[in-house]
């Protein structure tokens, strides 16, 4: 039997076309959009909308009022929102049974564009054991779809495709960035240190987010994987 490949792209500017079809693609975005995800949906989120604009976001709760709305610009609260992007404030009391409207610098953007692959499932540290398990359950050959930051390669995304492949169970056949992001993993698994002077971290950092960056890098906290189909997130437990 043909053995399932892995693949990491580190944004979504890195996206050949076609590179996504008949694919099972796992987004990621651990700082922060997918860690809010895997949150919001796990304290019992309805679905997640993720939209590309602020103006979309608005234009929806417009028509809609029970609609919550999420997100950020350059880490920071928009205002007219009712949450920013801090996993933190997405509590069970404030999300049971709500839908959600989000939308954020890459992640959102990442997953609009990972529709092209066959079935699409979110991913973080958090999650990260479980999420690539139901990707490799679907059968198919696997990418593991990096936010990346500002279109660029982002550590923290890549070095978690690193931690879910290093946990990945059964034979798989991993192209070259897939066995880098995991050689990197191997070599630091304290993510900490690992991301210490990194673009997106410092940044949090200065932001004086500690307390979002010590939840977001807790390793496989939840069996919940968030699935992305027909423009909405539904979780899967
Ligand atoms: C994003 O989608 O760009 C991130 O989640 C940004 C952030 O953590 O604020």
């Amino acid at each position: 039997m043909k053995k399932q490949t892995v693949d990491v792209l580190t944004s979504r500017l890195a996206v050949q076309p076609g590179a996504l079809e008949d694919k099972a693609v796992v987004v990621i975005d651990t700082l922060r959009a997918t860690t809010v995800m895997v949150t919001a949906l796990s304290y019992g989120a309805k679905k997640i909308i993720p939209v590309a604009e602020v103006e979309e976001a608005f234009s929806l709760r417009a028509q809609d009022p029970s609609l919550l709305l999420g997100g950020e610009r350059h880490a920071l609260f928009i205002p007219g929102f009712d949450f920013g992007n801090s996993p933190l404030e997405y509590t069970k009391v404030r999300v049971k049974d709500k839908t959600l409207i989000m939308s954020t610098s890459n992640g959102t953007r990442t997953l609009l564009s990972a529709a092209a692959g066959a079935q699409v499932f979110l991913g973080a540290l958090r999650n990260g054991t479980a999420a690539m398990a139901r990707a490799l359950d679907t059968g198919r050959d696997v990418v593991l779809f990096n936010a990346g930051t500002d279109g660029a390669l982002s550590l923290d995304d890549f070095i978690t495709a690193g931690a879910m492949i290093a946990g990945a169970q059964g034979s798989i056949q991993l192209t070259d960035a897939a066995r880098l992001a995991r050689m990197l993993y191997e070599a630091h698994p304290d993510l900490r240190s690992a991301l210490q002077g990194t673009l997106h971290y410092e940044r949090m950092r200065a932001l004086n987010l500690e307390a979002d960056l010590e939840f977001c890098l807790q390793k496989d906290q939840s069996s919940l994987v968030p699935a992305f189909w027909g423009g909405e997130i539904l979780p899967l437990r």
